[in-house]
C-alpha cells in the first residue's frame, strides 16, 4: 500500500478529474447543495475546504462572498483548481490538512467534503483535526463533512471490483479489500497507447469511520449538528457554533 499523497501524486491526481466527469455539473451540484444547506459568510468571510482537489466545493464558495483557502497536498489539482478559479477570491495552499490552522486562525466555514475526511491515516488524526475545525469556527460559522459509508458490511467476491469510469482510452477499476477498520483501495489504471495497454495499480487505505462518532467529537468539541443529510452517495453533515 502506498500512503495517501504518494498515491495521488503517482497515480489518482492525474486522472481524479476525469474520475469526476464534467466540472461544470460537479460545480452546479454542491452550488445546489450549498444552497440547500443556507450557509452564508457571518463575520470573518473566510471558508477554509480541506481537501479541495479541483475546487467543485471552492468555487461555489468563492461565488457566495467568501474567501476561501483551498487545502490539498496534491499539486496537480491544485493547479486544476487554480485555472478554475480564475479570478475569484481563493487562495490554495499546497500542504496536509492536519496542518491547516497555519493558514487561517479563524474562520466562518470549514467544508472537508468528498470523502477526503477518511483519508487521514488514524482515527487519532481525525480526531485532532475535527478538535481544530471546532476550535477555528467563528461564533454563527459553520462545518460540512461529507463521506462514504464504509462502516456497514462492502462488497465481497467479484463484486469488489467497482467499474469506475472508463472511456475509448482509459480504463479505472477499484478493487476494495474490507478490514476491521480500514478499507483497502486498489486502484487499476489500464491505458491505451501506440504499443498497446498500459497497466499501473497504486493501493491506499481508507477510514471505516462512523458520522456518528465524527458527529459526537465534533459535538463534544461545542457545535451543534443542525442537519444530516445525503449528497451524491455521500453521507454528510452540517454543524454549527
Ligand atoms: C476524494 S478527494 C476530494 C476532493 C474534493 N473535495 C471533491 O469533493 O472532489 C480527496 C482530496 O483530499 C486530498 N487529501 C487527502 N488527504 C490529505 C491530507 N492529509 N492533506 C491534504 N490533502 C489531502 C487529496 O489530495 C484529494 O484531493
Amino acid at each position: 500500500m502506498n500512503d495517501v499523497k504518494t498515491h495521488y501524486d503517482e497515480l489518482l491526481g492525474s486522472v481524479y478529474s476525469w474520475i469526476l466527469g464534467d466540472f461544470d455539473q460537479a460545480y452546479a451540484k454542491n452550488s445546489a447543495l450549498l444552497d440547500e444547506l443556507d450557509v452564508r459568510p457571518v463575520s470573518t468571510g473566510i471558508a477554509i475546504d480541506l481537501g479541495a482537489g479541483p475546487g467543485c466545493q471552492s468555487l461555489p464558495l468563492a461565488d457566495r462572498g467568501y474567501k476561501v483557502i483551498a487545502v490539498d497536498f496534491c499539486a496537480e489539482l491544485l493547479g486544476e483548481l487554480q485555472s478554475h478559479a480564475a479570478d475569484r477570491n481563493v487562495r490554495t495552499v499546497c500542504g496536509d490538512i492536519c496542518d491547516f490552522r497555519r493558514h487561517a486562525e479563524r474562520a466562518d466555514l470549514v467544508v472537508c467534503m468528498g470523502d477526503t475526511l477518511v483519508h487521514l491515516p488514524d482515527r487519532t488524526c481525525v480526531a485532532a483535526l475535527l478538535d481544530d475545525i471546532a476550535a477555528t469556527l467563528v461564533p454563527g460559522g459553520a462545518a460540512i463533512i461529507t463521506i462514504r459509508d464504509y462502516v456497514s458490511p462492502g462488497p465481497t467476491g467479484a463484486k469488489r471490483f467497482i467499474p469506475i469510469r472508463s472511456t475509448a482510452d482509459r480504463i479505472f477499476t477499484c478493487f476494495l479489500e474490507y478490514g476491521e477498520d480500514v478499507v483497502n483501495v486498489h486502484d487499476i489504471l489500464q491505458r491505451r497507447t501506440a504499443e498497446g495497454w498500459t497497466l499501473e495499480v497504486s493501493g491506499y487505505r481508507k477510514l471505516r469511520l462512523d458520522l456518528d462518532w465524527v458527529a459526537g467529537r465534533l459535538a463534544a468539541s461545542g457545535l451543534t449538528v443542525e442537519r444530516r443529510f445525503e449528497s451524491g452517495g455521500m453521507l454528510g453533515l452540517l454543524l454549527r457554533r
